[in-house]
């Protein structure tokens, strides 16, 4: 059996077992939609803890004016790879498998290559319904399987400004970012972003904390940037960890500035009707991508994944 037809009858005994899997996110002519087996939701020992605690950025922010090279971290692969995050040099592993599945048609959109073109198709934004449903975790997979691409570079923006935690999943330090550059124009985005050990990944920080963190991130500044990076940065794929759709406001506003967005929806933990309103807040969005994330059949954890395709403003 293929993957797809695996996938396909997965999220079958999904639908089966209740599992709440709105029609809309099944386009014509696509596979209808695919789960894939995984290990990975079952908790592992180096998995990072929930913490509501925000990332305090405690490093100034460079001197304005000054647009030098980009600092450089190091990211520990080794426990990224025991939390579940793909890491870019190991043989293949069944996560690396899945995510391949799941980029194709992300990467196809955003270079153009998808059947029809995509305003700002390289921006993609990871959001989900709810909190806790693994944007993060998504965002971060996302990126590293894309960043095993020949041709892509990818770069992973914390936008979830109100409750970071990005930096700590990568086992980062704070460090300033998005949240910097929103406040002060003349901080350039190659001041604040940070190349990695991993060639085609950089990461944009949240930044440092903001009272107004929210109101930044969904203002007339922020619509500015991301213009500017879909343009300035138009042959890579950025990334956008992003706050819940049906609790917040600003990320809805993001999203209407995206070309494509995932929304991850936790297996048997969301309600189907709140997935139909986050849909619902998306409308707009001319590609949306459906991710069932951490969906179980006794003690196998899966992803399943379907498109839902609309054109619109
Ligand atoms: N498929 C998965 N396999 C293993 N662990 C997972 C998976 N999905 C999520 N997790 C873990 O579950 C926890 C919550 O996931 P994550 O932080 O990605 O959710 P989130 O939607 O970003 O939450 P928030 O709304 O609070 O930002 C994390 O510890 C993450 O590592
Ligand atoms: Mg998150």
């Amino acid at each position: 059996m293929s993957l797809i037809e695996q996938a396909a009858k997965r999220l079958e005994e999904l639908r089966l077992a209740g599992v709440a899997i709105p029609e809309a996110a099944t386009p014509p002519g696509l596979p209808p939609a695919a789960s894939l087996p995984s290990e990975v939701a079952a908790a592992s020992p180096h998995a990072p803890a929930r913490h509501p605690q925000p990332d305090e950025a405690v490093v100034p922010p460079p001197a304005t004016g000054d647009s030098g090279p980009s600092r450089r971290v190091e990211l520990d692969l080794a426990a990224l790879s025991a939390s579940g995050i793909i890491r870019p040099d190991a043989p293949r592993s069944q996560v690396a498998d899945e995510y391949r599945v799941i980029k194709r048609p992300l990467i196809a959109n955003a270079m153009g290559k998808g059947a029809a073109p995509i305003a700002n198709g390289n921006l993609i934004m990871v959001t989900s319904a709810l909190p806790g449903e693994g944007k993060s975790f998504t965002a971060a997979n996302l990126a590293m399987s894309i960043a095993m691409e020949l041709d892509n570079t990818v770069m992973l923006v914390d936008a979830d400004v109100s409750r970071p935690s990005l930096l700590r999943m990568m086992g980062l330090p704070p460090a300033p970012g998005l949240l910097d550059i929103l406040v002060d124009e003349s901080i350039d985005l190659r001041q604040v972003l940070l190349r990695t050990n991993v060639e085609k990944l950089s990461i944009l920080p949240s930044g440092t904390q903001h009272a107004r963190a929210t109101e930044l991130l969904a203002s007339d500044a922020m619509a500015r940037l991301l213009e500017d990076m879909a343009s300035r940065y138009s042959d890579r794929i950025i990334i956008f960890d992003s706050p819940p759709l049906l609790v917040t406001t600003e990320a809805r506003v993001l999203a209407s500035h995206m070309g494509q967005v995932v929304v991850v929806v936790k297996a048997e933990g969301t309600a189907q009707g709140d997935v139909k309103h986050a849909l619902a807040a998306i409308e707009g969005c001319p590609v949306r991508l459906m991710l069932l994330n951490q969906a179980k059949t006794g003690a196998q954890g899966s992803y399943g994944y379907g498109y839902g395709y609309g054109y619109g403003g």
